[in-house]
């Protein structure tokens, strides 16, 4: 692989040299949150969106992040490499224990981590496998803690599938990586937001692109079911942007190839996304 440039305590250096202790909390507990900063054109998208909402996980999880440092370096990242699309990879975590103790050492020093990758936002889709959400009860926190997140995802994976749809007491939450919208009835839906979903940055623009350009939305809580009379189901994130599902593994749909009004969101979303 090429040369990736990353960042760890202050230190710039490529991914490849950088050492970290196993007594990081990152490594023995996720005790840590990150984001992940799409740019395009050299322009980060949704720059001062990611910044807060690392904020507020880091709020949650009570860890005093230094926002100007975090700020500095993902800018200097993005100037640092030599292509124009990509994102930054963010990681903060509550520091290094001395021996690995549930209850953290309140002086301890926060570790601060990131790196820059090279990404075509090229149009992906998506074949999903609807399951069980048997995360935790804090989705709405950017933690690191993903490891339901990617046994799930490698479940599906070993059925054919590139990602998931969960549901929670039958309503649906969101993807393993992405949050999720579809259209029912002419209209465009998506979850709403609660514990069990991660506030999408790439949701909250979609929503705002919607409706400037005079397309409704309906946040709402939606039963798995629904998505069997679905015409369009996409997902969203910072790398994926709008990601179509053409097929899910194991419920019955109707998902359609064309699709006038997902058309007119994907035009408006693209056109503001990446500020062409
Ligand atoms: N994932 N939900 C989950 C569980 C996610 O992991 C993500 C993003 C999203 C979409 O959030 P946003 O629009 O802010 O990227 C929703 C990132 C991209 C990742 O872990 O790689």
């Amino acid at each position: 692989m090429d040369q990736i440039n990353a960042v760890y305590q202050g230190n710039f250096d490529s991914l490849d040299n950088i050492q970290v202790s196993p007594l990081s909390r990152a490594y023995t507990f996720s005790d840590s949150i990150y984001e992940v900063i799409p740019f395009f054109r050299g322009v980060a998208i949704g720059y001062n969106e990611h910044l807060a909402r690392l904020q507020r996980s880091a709020n949650a999880i009570d860890i005093d992040v230094d926002q100007s440092l975090v700020s500095k370096e993902v800018s200097q990242l993005i100037e640092s490499c030599d292509y124009e699309n990509g994102y930054v990879y963010y990681q903060v975590s509550r520091g290094v224990d001395q021996i690995r103790n549930h209850i953290y050492n309140n002086n301890i020093e926060i570790e601060y981590f990131g790196y820059v990758k090279n990404h075509g936002f090229e149009d992906q889709k998506f074949k999903v496998l609807v399951c069980d959400d048997i995360r935790w009860g804090r989705c709405d926190i950017k933690s690191t803690s993903l490891l339901a997140n990617t046994m799930m995802m490698n479940q599906a994976h070993q059925k054919g599938c590139n990602e998931i749809i969960m549901h929670k007491f039958g309503y649906i939450t969101e993807a393993g990586a992405s949050n999720i919208f579809f259209i029912y009835k002419d209209k465009v839906c998506t979850p709403k937001l609660n514990n069990n979903i991660l506030p999408g940055i790439t949701r909250s623009m979609s929503i705002d692109i919607f409706k400037k350009n005079g397309i409704g939305v309906i946040e709402d809580d939606f039963s798995i079911d629904i998505l069997s009379q679905a015409s369009k189901i996409w997902l969203t994130s910072s790398t994926k942007g709008m990601a179509e599902i053409y097929d899910i593994d194991n419920l019955k749909h109707c998902i359609s190839n064309e699709n006038a009004l997902f058309k007119k969101c994907k035009l408006a979303f693209n056109k503001s996304f990446f500020n062409l």
